[in-house]
């Protein structure tokens, strides 16, 4: 990936991603589904992280922190005396600031290039932020994470897996649905981009590039974080019934953790060093 296609990635974070809209609301945030009946399930499924991570230590990395958004998201630090917050973004840090204070340090950098000495860290998470690589540089984030972890220690890392099972079984259904609700089905490429940032570029792996490329050369588990994308619970989460049926999807999620972290939307990446 070229630096211009970066300085793009910021300028849009910069400009938009991390401005607040008139509900107080991140723009970023409309990638969510922020209604009540599925507050639980998500946020069940943020609290995931802290099944890939170590709860206490000296220093976490957030590699491409963003401004530290949503409140589970404090939890992963916690324990830690600090949180480091790296993000290409200085918008990003200057709300993570806002956010987090004292307990944080902001760094402006390249998660592909990490400007911290190797074993500096006692914990990193990542949380949606590799996808915006080139998939030529994924293999160098994951390298950098390991490279700054100290030994004995763990990272969790949060990325969405490219078309997986799920995504792709829902998607003729949701396509019946718009169809009956008198709308266009949407192409293939328009469903597949809607929970990306319109203007920045995403790349996106699979479980097999996965296993091949970073399994070969570093420790990783690959765990369920949530398996529902965004657009499935909006299209089939009803407020009658979503509930419960987003507590199903959690319980089976962890009875079933190899299919869904593997068929699910996202899973939860865990280095292990
Ligand atoms: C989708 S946001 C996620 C932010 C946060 N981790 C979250 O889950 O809310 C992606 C973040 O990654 C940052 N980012 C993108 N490319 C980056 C890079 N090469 N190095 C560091 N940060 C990057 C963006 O500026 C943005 O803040």
């Amino acid at each position: 990936m070229t630096n211009e296609t970066k300085q793009k990635v910021r300028e849009f974070y910069d400009e938009i991603g991390w401005q607040q809209e008139d509900d107080g609301l991140y723009q970023n945030a409309r990638y969510e589904d922020l209604r009540p009946v599925s507050r639980e399930y998500i946020h069940k499924t943020r609290l995931r992280v802290m099944n890939g991570l170590i709860p206490t230590g000296r220093f976490l990395l957030d590699a491409g922190s963003g401004p530290v958004q949503y409140e589970e998201y404090k939890v992963y630090s916690q324990g830690y005396q600090k949180r480091v917050c790296l993000d290409i973004s200085i918008q990003a840090l200057r709300e993570a600031r806002e956010r987090i204070g004292d307990h944080g340090l902001f760094v402006v950098g390249d998660l592909a290039n990490l400007p911290f000495k190797q074993e500096s860290f006692d914990g990193a998470v990542s949380m949606h932020a590799i996808h915006h690589l080139a998939l030529t540089e994924h293999p160098r984030a994951y390298a950098e994470i390991h490279r700054v972890l100290a030994t004995g220690r763990t990272a969790a890392i949060v990325n969405g897996w490219h078309e997986p099972l799920l995504s792709r079984m829902a998607e003729p259904l949701i396509g019946l649905m718009r169809k009956l609700s008198g709308r266009s089905v949407k192409k293939k490429k328009e469903w597949l981009n809607e929970e990306d940032p319109a203007g920045t570029f995403v790349r996106k792996m699979t479980p097999e590039w996965l296993k091949r490329e970073i399994g070969s050369q570093m420790k990783i588990e690959i765990k369920p974080w949530r398996s529902v994308s965004t657009r499935i619970l909006r299209w089939f989460v009803r407020p009658f019934g979503g509930r419960v049926f987003l507590k199903f999807v959690f319980w089976l999620e962890g009875v079933f953790p190899k299919f869904f972290a593997e068929n699910g939307q996202y899973p939860l990446i865990v280095i292990k060093k």
